[in-house]
């Protein structure tokens, strides 16, 4: 079986091409190296001891998309490629939406041209928005998500539910929580693009001395310790999620098929649990200081993810420290690089 994988080199992309290989997949990724970087893929080959095809080109340009399907007989899809900074979409919402909408409509249109189904898309607890029961089920009803990013997410959806009602197409939608962590190797991680804004890789670069600071937006928050909470899910574990909801999709004997998942670990952590879990992790200080709220972040958001484990045969199992440990690891591994 031949996947492509759009976004294959970037962080949820790079982990889930090495799962894929690890269980004997053929893959073929695309990448535009827009938050990547070449090593990746050496670095890839080198954890898997296999070697994935690799195109380095924008899924907007469609011609060059459809040689890749003629070069390949592609089974299948899982779509990572696309902008995923929340601020930064809501100065620039015209080139989320043409960037994550348009590629994947481009990746639709060939799999319709070409009667392909199995499509796995890459969406986000954000098309929740702020959700009115913790924990969140997928059945929990969607609300206006308050970035564009978070729009592009909900439409995506949309589009993809669409596709396989009209043309019966099998679809998965993955919502995942919060992505932290690297691959135990430490040759593969999250690449931050200039000051992050995540909180692991801000609490890293922290530690690191990279920061002087760890701002923490607000401990006002209707919580126990005031800051807020979040479900984070250790990205190797996520990764492996793919593979399972792959697996089963490819089992499916009905020709329609709209599966949708949490993928979280149903474990809800505060901004200063994070911090303290990585500091006794790694016996670094991440010094900080506690700032006013960030405009548009909610109290709380983690998973029931029941769902994924009666049915795809999956759990979060790594730690938080753990994931934070391997965080760390692939700070060290990427400054000794410079
Ligand atoms: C955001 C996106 C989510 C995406 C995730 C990972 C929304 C609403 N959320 O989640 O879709 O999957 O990024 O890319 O669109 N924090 C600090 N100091 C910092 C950074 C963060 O205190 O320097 C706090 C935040 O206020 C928040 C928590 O840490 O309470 C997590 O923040 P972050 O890592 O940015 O993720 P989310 O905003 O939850």
């Amino acid at each position: 079986m031949t996947i492509l994988v759009t976004g294959g080199l970037g962080y949820i992309g790079s982990h889930t091409v090495v799962e894929l290989l690890n269980n004997n997949f053929d893959v073929v990724i695309v990448d535009d190296l827009s938050n990547s970087e070449k090593f990746i893929l050496k670095n890839i080959e080198e954890v898997a001891g296999k070697k994935p095809v690799f195109y380095p080109f924008d899924l907007k340009r469609k011609e060059l998309l459809s040689q890749v399907f003629d070069a390949h007989q592609i089974d299948g899809c899982i779509n990572f490629a696309a902008y995923k900074a929340v601020g930064e979409s809501q100065e620039k919402p015209l080139d989320y939406y043409e960037n994550n909408l348009f590629t994947l409509i481009n990746i639709l249109q060939e799999f319709k041209k070409r009667n392909i189904s199995n499509f796995i898309f890459s969406s986000s607890c954000t098309v929740y928005g702020q959700a009115d029961e913790q924990p969140i089920h997928e059945s929990t009803p969607l609300k206006t998500p308050e970035s564009s990013y978070g729009k592009t997410k909900q439409m995506g959806e949309e589009i993809l539910k669409d596709f396989a009602t009209a043309y019966q197409k099998k679809v998965t939608l993955l919502r995942y929580f919060n992505p932290i962590g690297s691959h135990p190797s430490a040759l593969l991680g999250e690449l931050p693009l200039g000051i992050p804004n995540n909180l692991v890789p801000y609490v890293t670069q922290t530690a690191s001395k990279i920061r002087e600071k760890l701002s923490i937006w607000g401990n006002d928050y209707p919580t126990e310790d005031g800051t807020a909470i979040r479900d984070y899910i250790y990205v190797v574990d996520l990764a492996k999620a793919h593979v399972k909801a792959l697996q089963k999709l490819l089992n499916e004997t009905s020709e329609t098929v709209i599966d949708i998942y949490n993928l979280g670990t149903g474990k809800g952590s505060s901004v200063l649990e994070v911090v303290g879990a990585f500091e006794r992790a790694n016996h670094v200080e991440v010094p900080y200081q506690i700032c006013a709220r960030r405009a548009g972040d909610i109290t709380i958001a983690f998973a029931n993810a029941d769902k994924a484990e009666r049915e795809l045969g999956w759990k979060a199992e790594t730690t938080l420290e753990e994931a934070l440990r391997t965080t760390w690891e692939w700070q060290k591994y990427l400054e000794s690089r410079s």
